[in-house]
């Protein structure tokens, strides 16, 4: 389970705060991803009410969840946002976010992602490399604009988490090392479209440990000293996002002791905080309802097949990713060992191996924790179109993002003339 209050049994049947999941699964229908606008609330004031009294800023990293609902929510609650593309930044602004609380991250960002948030007015590139300098400044020129960076620093620090997803080490493809940002950062008057503001790092995700984080932040407060040193004055240090949460068993540290531990480690600086949080915001605030269509009985293995599938969430079959799969209605009998899997034509469409569950034709299923990198890292293989979201607000389901039509699919697509 999330850990939430607002997830649970009530006399065996799931609810969301007020609401039973099958009164959803019978209005909605399924796949249908289901968030819990209380939880997604808490969380965000967890955050927020950690950094008491420092001047910070949180910057919700769009790409976890970008449901426009779901950054309307933050945005009322005060947050900024990390995008990555223009396209995050678009989201950002129809969802009424404030652009000067965004930060612009990412490896290859275009000149005309570039354009669309020097209009915008974003407050800061997160700039990755020095090429992607040149052009921004040569951007920011030609709109008669200085542009605000941070360089991203790769810290080089093992952020112990799944390889896809350590960006930190000196053979990510992010940031660039220290040695290199301080000559960077050296050689401003080579850029006079450009205006250093910041320094910024990011390390990985679904990091369970302190102790990397505060590794990186070490090495970026010497970084910083050095630069103030020869006379630089930076406004913001920007230590990533990467908390990571509970799935199964693993043991994160808490947003308090995490969000403590940062203000701790950099509490002899007087720059603004800024965090760029993702998973750890949505991450156990939202679900994933599906239903069994198919009991298969092998010789081998008992399968469920689901209506849900790895284009509906991605997580397991990309990095084996373990989400707690439970019954909607949890008073079946007869347990068995199942593998879940959707309809997808791959042995890698799966939700689950190996999960204890007592289950006949029809039943409701939650996958748990899917509120992040879910539906954001949906596709639409084997022409399935992208699962509805509601979002849940004490007893009232508000549908966020209708179920996408076969007709939405192909609406592009044509055939020669
Ligand atoms: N900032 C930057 C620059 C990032 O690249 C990311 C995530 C974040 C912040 C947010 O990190 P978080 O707080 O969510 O850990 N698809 C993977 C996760 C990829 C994370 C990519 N970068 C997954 O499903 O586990």
């Amino acid at each position: 389970m999330s850990g939430f209050p607002e997830f649970g049994y009530r006399n065996h049947e799931l609810f969301v705060e007020s609401v039973s999941l099958q009164q959803i699964a019978d209005e909605f229908g399924t796949p249908c991803f289901v968030y819990s606008r209380a939880a997604l609330t808490k969380t965000y004031q967890e955050f927020d009410a950690a950094f008491a009294k420092r001047d910070h800023l949180i910057c919700y990293a769009v790409k976890a969840n970008s449901n426009i609902a779901i950054l309307n929510l933050f945005a009322q609650l005060g947050s900024g946002f990390d995008i990555v593309s223009g396209g995050e930044l678009q989201r950002v602004i129809k969802a009424g976010g404030d652009p000067r609380k965004i930060v612009f991250s990412g490896v290859g960002k275009n000149a005309h992602e570039m354009r669309m948030a020097l209009h915008a007015g974003i407050l800061c590139f997160n700039v990755e490399s020095e090429a992607e300098l040149v052009t921004l400044n040569r951007v920011a020129k030609e709109l008669g604009k200085i542009a605000p960076v941070s360089l991203r620093v790769n810290p080089d620090v093992d952020a112990k988490t799944h390889p896809y997803i350590s960006t930190g080490l000196k053979e990510n493809k992010f940031g660039v090392p220290a040695s290199e940002a301080e000559r960077i950062y050296q050689s401003a008057h080579l850029y006079p479209s450009i205006r250093f503001t910041g320094l910024d790092c990011h390390i990985g995700s679904q990091l369970t440990e302190l102790e990397p984080f505060m590794q990186a932040s070490n090495k970026m407060l010497n970084l910083l000293d050095t630069l103030q040193s020869q006379g630089l004055e930076i406004e913001h240090l920007d230590l990533g996002g990467g908390l990571g949460i509970r799935y199964t068993n693993e043991t994160p540290p808490s947003i308090k002791d995490y969000v403590a531990a940062l203000c701790a480690s950099t509490d002899q600086v007087k720059q603004r905080l800024l965090i760029e949080p993702g998973r750890s915001l949505v991450g156990n605030s939202g679900i994933l309802l599906m239903r069994v269509e198919y009991l298969k009985h092998t010789s081998a293995r008992n399968f469920a097949i689901v209506d849900a599938a790895m284009n509906d969430l991605m997580r397991p079959a990309l990095y084996d990713a373990y989400h707690d799969i439970i019954p909607v209605n949890n008073n079946n009998g007869d347990m068995k060992s199942y593998q879940v899997v959707g309809p997808v034509c791959e042995t890698g469409d799966f939700l689950g191996h190996d999960r204890k569950l007592g289950l006949t034709d029809g039943d409701l299923l939650a996958v748990m924790s899917a509120g992040a990198y879910g539906m954001s890292m949906s596709s639409n293989y084997n022409t399935r179109p992208r699962a509805i979201e509601v979002m849940v607000d004490g007893d009232t389901v508000h549908v966020i993002r209708q179920r996408e039509t076969i007709d939405q699919l192909i609406a592009g697509e044509q055939i020669l003339s």
